[in-house]
């Protein structure tokens, strides 16, 4: 008895002695502390190594290092032509590295090719770009169904497969969430700027993905619908627990990220 509840208590023990990160302060790149506000344990979600990338002659990425764990918001900042984008793509399996090593969720991309590849970027990589790159002749509703349906349509055989009508309610439930619920039935162009770049987060999300990386997401915003697309970053952290990178110019923005790196010339700072 005494012995199974020992156990018991030392197996406990050492569940909530992991790492957890709430009500744990951390130190930030400007030096200030900030504390962590959702309640998670530690998870190396992505780690990559000596990247390096170039573009005919011009070398761009010069030997990254980088991770991020589950539900860490990142931001990534520095002057046009730093090489952001060309690391989020890198990153995101949108294009490969000269060389260098990506892992994702434990999974090394490199080691995928063709459709898996593509399947792994749909199950567990969300994107958002500055310009929404949504289907003009699909309305908001179809457009945010449309990742799920390529997982299904790609769906392995004997893999549960989520039904369309699953999809469809969970689509609804997403654009509910962000506020759209009346413009369900609209094309994109009879959607506002703000409008658009939700349904583009939406669409992101429909995969539940691990990882969200977006890239200048407010930069055509005016600064009432920046703050509210701003916000909904964090309110989707703080309830699906995604790591989301973050490539901003906006100060407000990186400054809400709970770190902050910096990228110079092909490297972080
Ligand atoms: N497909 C490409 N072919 C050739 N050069 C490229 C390509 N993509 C990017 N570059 C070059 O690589 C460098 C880095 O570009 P990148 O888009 O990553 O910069 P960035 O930091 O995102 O800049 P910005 O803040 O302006 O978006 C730039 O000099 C750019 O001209
Ligand atoms: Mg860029």
């Amino acid at each position: 008895m005494f012995r199974i509840s020992f156990l018991k208590l030392t197996r406990q023990r050492r569940k909530t002695s992991k790492l957890k990160v709430s009500n744990q302060n951390r130190v930030m790149m400007n030096g200030s502390v900030k504390r962590a506000h959702f309640s998670k344990e530690i998870r190396r979600m992505i780690s990559c190594s000596e990247i390096y990338k170039s573009f005919g002659q011009l070398p761009v990425l010069k030997g990254i290092d980088f991770q991020a764990e589950a539900a860490e918001v990142v931001g990534i900042v520095g002057a046009s032509g730093a090489g952001k984008s060309t690391f989020l793509q890198i990153l995101g399996t949108l294009m490969a590295p000269d060389s260098g090593r990506v892992v994702i969720d434990g999974t090394d991309v490199s080691s995928l090719k063709g459709d898996d590849l593509s399947d792994f970027r749909n199950r567990k990589i969300g994107f958002v770009f500055q310009f929404h790159h949504l289907l003009p002749e699909f309305t908001a509703l179809e457009n945010v169904m449309m990742p799920a349906l390529i997982a299904r349509a790609n769906g392995r055989r004997g893999e549960q497969k989520r039904g369309v009508e699953l999809i469809r309610a969970d689509a609804m439930q997403l654009l509910d969430e962000l506020g759209l619920s009346a413009r369900i039935d609209h094309k994109p162009s009879e959607m506002s700027g703000g409008e658009q770049q939700r349904v583009a987060i939406a669409r992101a999300l429909i995969n539940r993905p691990a990882v969200l990386f977006a890239d200048e997401p407010s930069g055509n915003l005016d600064s009432r619908t920046k703050e509210e697309i701003h916000n909904l970053f964090f309110e989707l952290r703080n309830k699906y627990g995604q790591t989301i990178i973050i490539v901003t110019h906006d100060k407000e923005l990186a400054e809400r990220c709970d770190r902050v790196v910096e990228m110079k010339d092909g490297l972080f700072v």
